[in-house]
């Protein structure tokens, strides 16, 4: 198989170990910690400052991710504030962050090739396939390009502890042009809730539910972005592939925000303090933000597992909480009016549309 043909999990097996054997604590580094976790929660009376989203400081790509394929095919801009990955006919291209983190806000500006870009697909998630192979954990945003005329649409997903084979798509168009200008696209991870943001608005929220069990996302992840060939799947079930004379296909990376508790991957010692990692469970929608939301989801979401009565006969146990969506939905998924196609999918099996 082809390089720019496999998935984004495929992709970064060399990596894993050169990363595993970049960490190595010392008990001295244990002690710190302690030392460190004592006294602070001395000074903050326990209770961790509130943190604000949007206020959060990006950082330049050297500052906390790495190239993981594709050669030439990523290139840093404005001096490193900014990324660039493309694909051609040769290879896609991808980076991963340095660290692995458990829960935090992860973010990144992006703007998606414009044009042609059936088969193209763009993610920005979080994984840890590398240390964990038999049950990984996987929290995606994936953009799947269309042919010209036609707008690029956004999948979100989780997956934990190797739940592979029970898929939790959703997927959306977009209030905007994707390729125009950049758009933020943010993770909130924390022990019990996921939320997917764009433009700091909250598009989805999974929170974790006793029925889930180990399928919510709860070991650390490190973050990825990556541009790889999708034609077997991305756009109308693998019917438009990508057509390389319109390559190269290159996406931006901006604002590149990776606020968490960065964690060893061998003996689980986390590098940041209990009440560190504890601010993001403070982080929850607001009522304005809820019906905001609502609203998106509504106009936007053109496919959800929770409706999808052919892939799964009764409603996932965690869905019912959406009741009031599923009257815009009807039979498998995808909301009346959108076009369906059953393509085969190698790792996600939501219908396309
Ligand atoms: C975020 O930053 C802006 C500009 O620096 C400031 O005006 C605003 O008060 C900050 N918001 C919060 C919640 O800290
Ligand atoms: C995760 O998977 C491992 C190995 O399959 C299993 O031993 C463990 O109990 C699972 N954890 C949860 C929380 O389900
Ligand atoms: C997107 O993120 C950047 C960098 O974090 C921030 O400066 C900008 O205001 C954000 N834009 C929107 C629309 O949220």
């Amino acid at each position: 198989m082809a390089e720019n043909q496999q998935s984004p999990t495929e992709k970064y097996t060399a990596y894993s170990y050169r990363k595993k054997m970049a960490y190595g604590v010392s008990p001295l580094y244990f002690f710190f910690t302690l030392f460190l976790l004592s006294s602070s929660l001395l000074a903050a009376g326990r209770f961790p400052a509130p943190i604000h989203l949007e206020n959060l400081t990006s950082i330049s790509f050297d500052e906390g991710y790495t190239q993981l394929f594709g050669g030439g095919n990523l290139m840093l801009l404005r001096q490193g504030k900014a990324v660039r990955i493309s694909l051609d006919e040769r290879t896609g291209a991808g980076f991963a962050s340095n660290d692995l983190f458990l829960h935090g806000f992860f973010s990144a500006s992006i703007k998606l090739p414009s044009d042609y870009a059936a088969g193209v697909v763009v993610a920005f998630y979080m994984s840890n396939v590398d240390v964990f192979e038999k049950n990984h954990d996987e929290v995606d945003f994936e953009f799947l390009g269309n042919i010209r005329g036609r707008d690029w649409r956004v999948q979100t997903n989780v997956y934990g502890n190797g739940s592979t084979g029970f898929g939790r798509e959703e997927r959306y168009g977009l209030w905007f042009d994707p390729t125009e200008d950049f758009h933020n696209y943010s993770i909130l991870w924390s022990r019990n809730r996921i939320i997917f943001y764009i433009d700091r608005k909250p598009i989805r929220e999974v929170v974790r539910t006793e029925s889930m069990g180990g399928d919510f996302p709860s070991k650390p992840m490190s973050l990825y972005a990556t541009i790889w060939d999708g034609s077997g799947w991305a756009t109308a079930g693998g019917r438009y592939k990508v057509n390389y004379k319109y390559a190269p296909y290159a996406a931006e990376f901006a604002g590149l925000v990776l606020h968490g508790c960065a964690v060893d991957p061998i003996d689980r010692l986390s590098l940041c303090l209990q009440h560190e990692s504890e601010v993001y469970e403070f982080v929850t929608i607001t009522p304005e933000q809820r019906l905001a939301m609502r609203g998106l989801r509504k106009r936007h979401m053109s496919y959800s597992y929770c409706y999808d009565g052919k892939r799964y006969r009764t409603p996932p146990p965690e869905c019912p909480a959406y009741v009031h969506e599923s009257e815009e939905f009807e039979g498998a998924g995808s909301r009346s009016g959108y076009r369906r196609h059953h393509g085969k999918h190698r790792r996600h099996q939501a219908s396309d549309e």
